[in-house]
């Protein structure tokens, strides 16, 4: 996620937007950048490539840059490669407005084409230079009143903050769907995506709410809706300290971003499909007929990004009715396997860096298949060697074990295959709009699904002095049991399988007593009934059974000692939902064992060696 800062007051602007990117640094950021209003030279603005200490030589460099007011940016690019002409803050054609933002501008095309027919001429591939356009646009001597103006036209998410040459004691905020703040200090003020930013200035914050615009002066400021009404809201005095700041209120950044799994799915979805609900997947790269042509795909991944392979393994047979190869990578380099162009080969990857997915992409390439990169972090490695590029949305992700990635990652999944087989005239038009539905539905179940922490902490409690844990699933169950056993194996150290739940006979259930406690994935779906004899054998084997299972499905308590609720959906979509009560049963185990859940021992966010 990028991060936004903004000034008004006495000081050197230049300064203090620094200070406040800096304490912004830990989310990120692949380029910086800040513009301030002078008082003899309008706009002065700077961007750079790269960390924050690029951005400082500039600045240090840099004898003008004077004025008390400005506005700056850590970039983590999602629209257009990582570069200085992409880099915040964008301006207007005259060079009058500058404009910083987070979010998403789903509009973007609609807009551009518009706004370039009026005349304007844009310098960068971001969404976000449409805002600096629409508020020159509107702009009649009132920038609060252009960028209302402006944000009613904008569909998407969010944070923005503008400044014009003009109006050199004037900063302007507005938020939807992204955090923004304002810091009220003494004879200054800041407003900043996140508090961090500014709590080494003050503690008294304003948090705007959803659709708000705030206007700031020198004397004070005022808030009020998008429709132009006022709002009343009393600033608050945060007590965080600067380490709960960074972290949102939450004790650790895993957390975190279990918690926001449901925006991460809702932004990777929303950016794949067109205002009217269609699938727009230009960045496969392969022409509709080539698409249509495919023999067969090959998965290949690492670790979680692995397990979302295991449940596109599902969808692609299930949906486009292709045979699928799913891979471990660092095995993949080593096979003869026999590929062709009619092969696509999808690599999943939340860094784009692993050495092992990236060697895969590269033996692929060699033998002349067509490679998509499922990736996170955009311009990094992968993206630059493989086809096509599908991006998921997570946002940055701090925490060692992957969450918010692995979640995104299936719904790059799910579009994909529902994408192919109706290319492929396996799924029909009915099917596909409904699995679609049901797909946007599924963030606000997931929210649902969060709601039921207090019940997973319960079991954690029960359960977390276990030295062996048994995962089982079937059918699209069992890429989440493997993941429900990795994540509590990364980060409490305790000894997890993840098993198909048919498989146990053969051998794992000779590791059952009393001791092992097993976590059955048993929802409502087409194996459901299997899956309830599996628990049978378990329970006869004195194993407690602790069971993922569907709301209201009040069979399923009599036969198990503990049950987390998840909503009822499409049996193929289960796991973005099952999985969040075994991400967060791991997280509260961990913490109860005092493990560290962000940096666990041994492991590292990407692997980039073999
Ligand atoms: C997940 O929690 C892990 N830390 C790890 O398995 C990870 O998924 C794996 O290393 C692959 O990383 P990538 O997605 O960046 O390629």
């Amino acid at each position: 996620m990028c991060g936004i800062v903004g000034y008004i007051g006495d000081r050197q602007a230049s300064r203090v937007l620094f200070e406040g990117l800096r304490r912004l640094e830990y989310r990120g950021y692949d380029s910086a950048g800040l513009c301030v209003v002078s008082p003899d030279d309008g706009l002065e603005r700077v961007r750079t490539v790269g960390n924050l200490d690029v951005l400082e030589q500039v600045l240090d460099g840099s004898s003008s840059l004077g004025g008390g007011l400005g506005i700056g940016h850590t970039r983590w690019a999602t629209h257009g490669a990582p570069t200085e002409v992409n880099a915040h803050p964008h301006l207007d054609c005259r060079g009058d407005i500058g404009v910083v933002h987070n979010g998403i501008i789903e509009n973007y095309i609609q807009l551009r084409s518009e706004l370039t027919g009026l005349g304007h001429t844009f310098k960068s591939e971001t969404d976000t230079e449409i805002l600096a356009h629409l508020i020159e646009e509107y702009y009649e001597g009132d920038l609060a009143e252009a960028l209302r103006a402006g944000l009613n036209r904008v569909e998407g998410s969010f944070a923005v903050v503008a400044v014009h040459r003009n109006q050199p004691d004037v900063l302007v905020a507005a938020r939807r769907d992204s955090p923004m703040a304002l810091g009220i200090g003494e004879g200054e003020y800041f407003v900043a995506s996140a508090v961090p930013a500014f709590l080494w200035r003050t503690r008294r914050v304003l948090f705007l709410e959803d659709n708000e615009l705030l206007r700031v002066d020198r004397g004070g400021y005022s808030l009020s809706d998008l429709d132009g009404n006022q709002v009343v809201r009393m600033a608050v005095e945060v007590e965080w300290d600067l380490d709960a700041a960074e972290k949102g209120g939450y004790e650790d950044f895993m957390l975190k971003e279990i918690y926001e799994q449901p925006r991460a799915v809702a932004d990777t979805l929303r950016d794949k499909m067109d205002p009217s609900g269609e699938i727009v997947l230009d960045e496969l790269n392969m022409t509709p007929e080539a698409a249509k042509d495919l023999r067969r795909i090959i998965v290949v991944a690492c670790g979680t990004s692995f397990h979302a392979g295991l449940l596109a393994k599902y969808l692609f047979e299930r949906w486009a009715a292709l045979p699928v190869e799913i891979e471990i990578a660092s095995e993949f380099r080593y096979r003869n396997l026999v590929v062709s162009r009619e092969d696509l080969v999808v690599a999943i990857s939340q860094s784009g860096e692993t050495a092992d997915t990236l060697a895969g992409v590269r033996e692929a390439n060699r033998r002349g298949a067509h490679v998509v990169a499922v990736v996170n972090v955009v311009g990094s490695q992968m993206t630059r060697e493989a086809k096509g590029v599908i991006y998921t949305h997570a946002g940055l992700e701090i925490g060692v074990a992957a969450t918010k990635t692995f979640t995104a990652q299936m719904a790059a999944m799910y579009v994909l295959a529902v994408y192919l087989g109706r290319l492929r005239g396996v799924v029909d038009d009915v099917r596909y709009r409904s699995i679609l539905e049901e797909l946007k539905a599924v963030t606000g179940k997931m929210e649902r699904v969060l709601e039921g922490e207090g019940a997973v902490r319960e079991c954690a409690e029960k359960y977390h002095g276990a030295d062996d844990f048994l995962f089982l699933g079937r059918s699209v169950g069992y890429p989440v049991a493997m993941e429900g056993a990795l994540k509590l194996k990364e980060i409490s150290y305790i000894h997890a399988e993840g098993y198909p739940a048919g498989e146990m006979k053969h051998g794992p259930i000779a590791l059952l007593d009393g001791g092992v406690p097993v976590v059955a994935i048993a929802v409502r779906d087409s194996v459901y009934e299997k899956m309830l004899s599996n628990i049978a054998e378990v329970r006869a084997r004195s194993a407690p059974v602790l069971a993922v299972a569907t709301e209201g499905d009040e069979e399923i308590a009599d036969l198990c000692d503990d049950v987390i609720r998840v909503p009822a959906t499409r049996d193929m979509l289960y796991p973005m939902l099952t999985v969040i009560p075994l991400q967060l049963l791991a997280y509260h185990i961990a913490k109860l064992r005092g493990c560290n859940v962000d940096q666990p021992r041994n492991l590292a966010k990407t692997v980039t060696v073999e």
